[in-house]
């Protein structure tokens, strides 16, 4: 669709950006911080840990001054449950509570709006030794997590987000670190660990109604648009099961409290499917979100695997947590020949930001925020301090383009938050994959004086939210 007029950006517009505690933080062991599954896994030796990381822990005033600067009207981060918990549950840790609230005081200091993830990737590592998300126990030590956080911060805090990329972490796990290589029967035991942060999720949704009215709720799942590699029927059918297991078994649990059908049929068939109970799924139809918070990369493209008939077959693809990857009779991850990649072998596709906004809000109605969209790349510091980081900016605009398409299409979106605020270690792929507005300097190994200089994406992105999205224009002074 052409519009003639493109619907502006709403008025109180929430720009922002985001972090993850784990990938920003650092002080992995300080303060009375418990370890988390993620200070357990191993990665490649090649690349950094997550120890220090961007050293936010200490620098977190001088972080909040500068995303001020920026102008973010919000900023997402996540609570590390084992800060707040080093056990998981139990006995609450003051110190690891002080942290967030004077990380939320300097944010409203600053007029910068929180927005809370309560959990991203780092369970603690003491429940993941009773069993993690296999152990129901873990649905009440979730529980019990987000109501202390609720109590702790509700007065400031209004929007919260329950689990990043809880889809991420059922089908790409062992690539996140959040899943113990090599676990038996992993498939069968990951269905019955969704089922349970289901629960969790929902039990979350439902507390926070109880403690918070003024407040909102919602999923962080990571959703993204599947195309068909070809017109092929057969290969329509694998792009719809593949966006089923993909993307709508989370969502239409999350607002429906309801198996999406096709993904159940899936399960059932590979003999995934979990044990639930009637009182179980009473509790998922009573937990709803107030909105949906998407992270977007890139659409992925899925063909039945069929043997090439017509030349449209495209080659299949390698595997990553962004990347389809294939399950041989239901769907199979085909390179997009009409895509650009990025340095890490990712999709870049802005028109999919548009078509997964639609897709979501078509079938839930509920408003959307977008929690991470962004390039990760190997940024270079030149003379002066300065980072040229011109593909970030056009990466950026093209998808600031495509989102003000999907406002002007009747999508009703509130916010947007590119990953990531600052530099900060990538899940599997070190610190050198950088993302953030702000530089940190720092090396795989080398963790040279972590001091913060701003890119030139920083310049455009503060003049994009001064102009509240209507000035996208490249060319900016820096
Ligand atoms: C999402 C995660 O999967 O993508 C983030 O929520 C992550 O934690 C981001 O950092 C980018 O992925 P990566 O692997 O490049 O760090």
């Amino acid at each position: 669709m052409k519009h003639q007029q493109l619907t502006p950006f709403p008025a109180g517009f929430l720009w922002g950006a985001s972090t993850s505690a784990y990938q920003v933080e650092g002080a992995w062991n300080e303060g009375g911080k418990g370890p988390s599954v993620i200070d357990k896994a191993r990665f490649s030796d090649s690349i950094t840990d997550f120890t220090v990381t961007s050293d936010h822990y200490h620098r977190f005033q001088q972080d909040v001054a500068l995303f001020a600067e920026l102008g973010l009207k919000t900023y997402r981060f996540s609570i590390a449950w084992s800060r707040l918990f080093p056990q998981g549950s139990g006995e609450l840790n003051a110190e690891g509570a002080a942290f967030y609230q004077r990380l939320i005081d300097e944010l409203r200091k600053h007029d910068i709006e929180p927005l809370v993830t309560l959990y991203h990737f780092d369970l603690p590592w003491a429940l993941q030794e009773k069993g993690g998300w296999s152990d129901p126990a873990t649905i009440d030590a979730f529980e019990h997590f987000a109501k202390t956080a609720f109590e702790l911060y509700g007065d400031r805090v209004n929007y919260w987000l329950t689990i990043n990329e809880q889809n991420m972490m059922i089908l790409k796990g062992e690539i996140l670190g959040t899943l113990p290589p090599g676990s038996a029967d992993p498939q069968k035991m990951l269905y019955q660990q969704n089922h349970h942060m289901m629960l969790a999720q929902a039990k979350a949704m439902i507390a926070c109604h109880q403690m918070l009215p003024q407040a909102k709720i919602g999923p962080a799942p990571n959703i993204s648009s599947i195309y068909p590699s070809s017109p092929r029927p057969e290969d329509v059918l694998a792009a719809n099961n593949f966006s089923s297991i993909r993307n709508w078994l989370y969502l239409d649990l999350a607002c429906y409290g309801r198996y999406n059908a096709v993904a159940w049929s899936y399960m059932a068939e590979k003999g995934y499917l979990p044990t639930i109970t009637d009182a179980e799924m009473a509790i998922l139809r009573a937990g709803k979100p107030d909105f949906i918070a998407f992270n977007y990369y890139a659409s992925a493209t899925v063909g039945a695997g069929l043997p090439a008939d017509s030349g449209e077959d495209a080659p299949r693809q390698l595997v990553d947590q962004q990347l389809a990857g294939m399950d041989e009779s239901v769907y199979v991850g085909t390179e997009n020949r009409y895509l650009k990649k990025n340095q890490f072998n990712w999709y870049i596709d802005p028109v999919g930001f548009r078509i997964t906004a639609r897709e979501i809000y078509d079938r839930y109605h509920l408003p959307l925020i977008v929690t991470e969209n962004g390039l990760g790349a190997f940024d270079e510091l030149e003379a002066g301090n300065k980072i040229y980081d011109d593909y970030r900016i056009a990466y950026l605009k093209e998808h600031i383009q495509q989102l003000q398409l999907a406002i002007s299409d009747g999508v009703d979106l509130f916010g947007y938050c590119p990953w990531s605020a600052i530099d900060l270690v990538s899940t599997h792929q070190g610190i050198r994959k950088r993302y953030g507005f702000i530089y940190v300097n720092r090396d795989e190994h080398d963790l040279k004086d972590l001091a913060r200089f701003k890119k030139k994406s920083f310049a455009w992105y503060q003049r994009v939210i001064r102009s509240n999205g209507q000035n996208l224009d490249s060319a900016v002074e820096y």
